[in-house]
């Protein structure tokens, strides 16, 4: 999800490689993070200014059911990154989570102390200790709920979008967890002018706002014009605890308190970056195939 954007915003002023495990675009090549001396390899001959490594298992109920697998890609696989980096000299920028805190506040500063409740929460946690730990001109940037990708989007918004497709009239929406939207094209440029500067550290870099699932699926379907068509019920998160069997925080809402310290922060109101996301992928496939 976060790839495609990174790709698209950076390939305008810099020379990017992109590489996944999967290679489903012909602007990626194969790098695996787990082989350190092939992801060595590859950056000794490239000497990048910058390696960014976006690459983690994101599904939380894999990374519960997979510990091990979760923790060599997201948390070996981030340190690897780290320590080529460092050796070699370029900046590492890392993407970390939301999700490495409990979730018992309502809001979270860079400065607040973490207690991931996942796997997935830990794994990225450990991950941003042992970026601390390894290497000298790092950023870490903590995304929200990620939006974007358009036919690359796991998450909620496709979630939705899918259920729509498939003439779905009433969706049950969790309203009792709030978090901080993050669009994935917004996210890159704000990355973007930030390893422009020498401000490294951790920074919490989400939308603006904190709303719950439910809020965000309200938003989309007044985008959509299809407020009075669909119908929304509010459920609370237990109702899909069998689906949804990982612990999730109630509240993974950010403030990103650094980068607006550093008048740094170009991250908009979560409803306009849903806005353009949705008229960008989305809109138009809504329109056409909805039955
Ligand atoms: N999605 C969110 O809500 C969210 C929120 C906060 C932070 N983040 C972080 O943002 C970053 C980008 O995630 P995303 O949202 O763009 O999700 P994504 O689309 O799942 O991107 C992660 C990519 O990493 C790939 N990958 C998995 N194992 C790999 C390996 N061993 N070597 C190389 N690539 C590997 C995945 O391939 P497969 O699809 O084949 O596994 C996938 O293409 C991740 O670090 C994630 O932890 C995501």
């Amino acid at each position: 999800m976060l790839g495609e954007a990174f790709y698209n915003t950076f390939k305008e002023d810099y020379e990017v490689r992109a590489s996944d495990i999967d290679v489903n675009d012909s602007w990626l090549t194969e790098l695996d993070v787990r082989d350190y001396s092939a992801v060595r390899q590859e950056a000794s001959e490239f000497r990048p200014d910058f390696i960014f490594n976006l690459a983690a298992y994101t599904d939380l109920e894999y990374c519960e059911n997979n510990p091990n697998d979760t923790y060599i890609t997201n948390t070996i696989g981030a340190e690897n990154a780290a320590l080529i980096s460092q050796e070699l000299g370029s900046t590492y920028v890392f993407i970390s989570t939301a999700g490495v805190f409990d979730g018992g506040q309502e809001t979270y500063n860079d400065y607040d102390i973490p207690a991931p409740l996942s796997v997935y929460g830990k794994s990225k946690y450990y991950a941003e200790l042992s970026i601390k730990d390894g290497c000298h001109k790092y950023f870490i940037f903590r995304a929200g709920w990620m939006m974007g990708g358009g036919h690359k989007d796991k998450k909620f918004v496709h979630k939705i979008v899918k259920q729509l497709l498939e003439g779905k009239q009433k969706l049950h929406v969790v309203g009792d967890l709030k978090g901080s939207p993050t669009y994935t094209y917004d996210f890159a440029a704000n990355a973007k002018e930030m390893i422009s500067t020498q401000f490294y550290g951790l920074y919490n870099m989400t939308c603006e706002g904190g709303p719950s699932r439910y809020e965000v699926a309200a938003e989309m379907l007044k985008i959509f014009e299809l407020q009075d068509k669909i119908e929304l019920i509010e459920v609370k998160s237990d109702y899909f605890s069998e689906e949804y069997f990982a612990p999730r925080p109630n509240s993974e809402v950010l403030e990103n308190l650094k980068l607006k310290s550093r008048n740094l922060d170009f991250m908009r109101d979560w409803v306009f970056s849903l806005k353009d996301y949705l008229e960008k992928d989305w809109n138009h496939k809504v329109k056409e195939e909805m039955p």
